[in-house]
């Protein structure tokens, strides 16, 4: 079978696509044809070794993907052959098929396609950790969404609407934030893509405060950092929640006075670890996702997809802040 293959920590265009075996499920493995997979920042990172999770090697990168149970091992309860699934599992997903345990596996709804299916796990069942248990948010509170056209920063969108809230999405062009106003967003801030000096943090602060009436925002979603975070985290409302999500630009130094001086929480949100030590409520959480996947309050959205020879392609877009929405791999139809 053909597999985007990482056989050594390096560059993103030092890796390849490689016909290499076909694999074998043993015990609790599922083996899965592939149909899609979702491009996501944790490849950008994982393939040149600077991502928490390092897997054995050879690997290939991929954590979500959605496709047809192939063949089970001899002690698999949950699947059987030819049912349509959705796989999560940190990595794997781009190659014509997948090995999965059979716990990192979920059903594909009958209405949803697999590309949808593909970008589902990851980014929708962070989103919703993070707004749930996290912020504890609550209808009509408002929620700034940082990166917001990034792909997690669109399902984002998605689930604080679907939960009431009115959205802030904040982006560094304005195809970007046309992208969330589509997507769902009520107001739009534009910050700067490569000179967040001072000044442009103390603009970015202001137009928070503007959009609020001087109130600040009770929730920030801030997967992104660097100099972007310290502005929002000034713009914050009394009690917020700050949900501390990803680093794409770097990771910042805060100082902490601000926590103090609006009496609010600095939260972090880490959606793998969760899915280990509660996975009873991401059980939950994930029922009500479907339901609002079904009620047609949330509906995933893939701006394009790439055939898997372009895989590395694909994550060099999101690596190089090109990527404008979320990227699927299509590996069949
Ligand atoms: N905590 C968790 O459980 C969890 C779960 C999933 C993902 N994450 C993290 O969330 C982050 C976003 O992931 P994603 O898949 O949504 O990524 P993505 O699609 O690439 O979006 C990330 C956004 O970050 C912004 N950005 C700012 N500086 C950047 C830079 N130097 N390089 C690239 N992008 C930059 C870009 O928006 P602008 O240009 O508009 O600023 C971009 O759209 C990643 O750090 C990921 O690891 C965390």
């Amino acid at each position: 079978m053909k597999a985007y293959l990482c056989r050594e920590f390096g560059p993103i265009d030092s890796h390849k696509v490689e016909e290499i075996d076909n694999p074998i499920p043993v015990d609790h493995e599922v083996l899965i044809n592939v149909h899609a997979a979702g491009v996501a920042f944790p490849d950008v990172l994982v393939v040149q070794g600077l991502y928490q999770i390092k897997p054995d090697f050879p690997f290939s990168p991929g954590g979500e993907f959605a496709g047809v149970v192939h063949s089970i091992g001899n002690k698999v309860k949950l699947w059987n052959v030819g049912d349509r699934v959705i796989g999560f599992k940190g990595s794997g997903g781009f190659s014509e098929q997948a090995i999965c345990n059979e716990y990192n596996i979920m059903p594909l709804p009958e209405s949803m396609d697999y590309v949808s299916g593909s970008i589902f796990p990851l980014n929708y069942g962070t989103s919703i950790h993070a707004f749930k248990q996290r912020a504890e948010l609550q209808a009509k509170e408002t929620v700034l969404i940082m990166g917001a056209a990034g792909g997690l920063g669109i399902t984002a969108i998605h689930v604080a609407k679907a939960l009431g809230a009115t959205v802030i999405a904040a982006a560094s062009s304005q195809e970007k934030l046309s992208l969330c106003k589509a997507q769902g967003a009520d107001e739009l801030i534009l910050y700067s893509r490569d000179n967040m000096d001072k000044e442009s943090q103390k603009g970015f602060s202001d137009q928070i405060k503007a959009l609020t009436n001087k109130q600040g925002v009770d929730v920030v979603f801030d997967p992104v950092g660097g100099a972007y975070s310290e502005p929002a985290l000034r713009a914050m409302a009394w009690k917020g929640r700050y949900l501390v999500i990803g680093f794409t630009s770097s990771i910042p130094s805060i100082p902490l006075n601000l926590a103090l001086l609006k009496g609010c929480q600095i939260v972090g949100v880490f959606w793998g670890n969760f899915c280990v030590k509660e996975p009873l409520v991401n059980t939950a959480n994930f029922k009500d996702l479907f339901d609002m996947f079904e009620e047609g309050k949330i509906k995933p959205f893939v701006v394009k997809t790439y055939p898997l020879e372009k895989t590395g392609y694909a994550i060099q877009l999101l690596a190089k802040r090109e990527a404008i929405g979320k990227i699927a791999i299509k590996i069949r139809d």
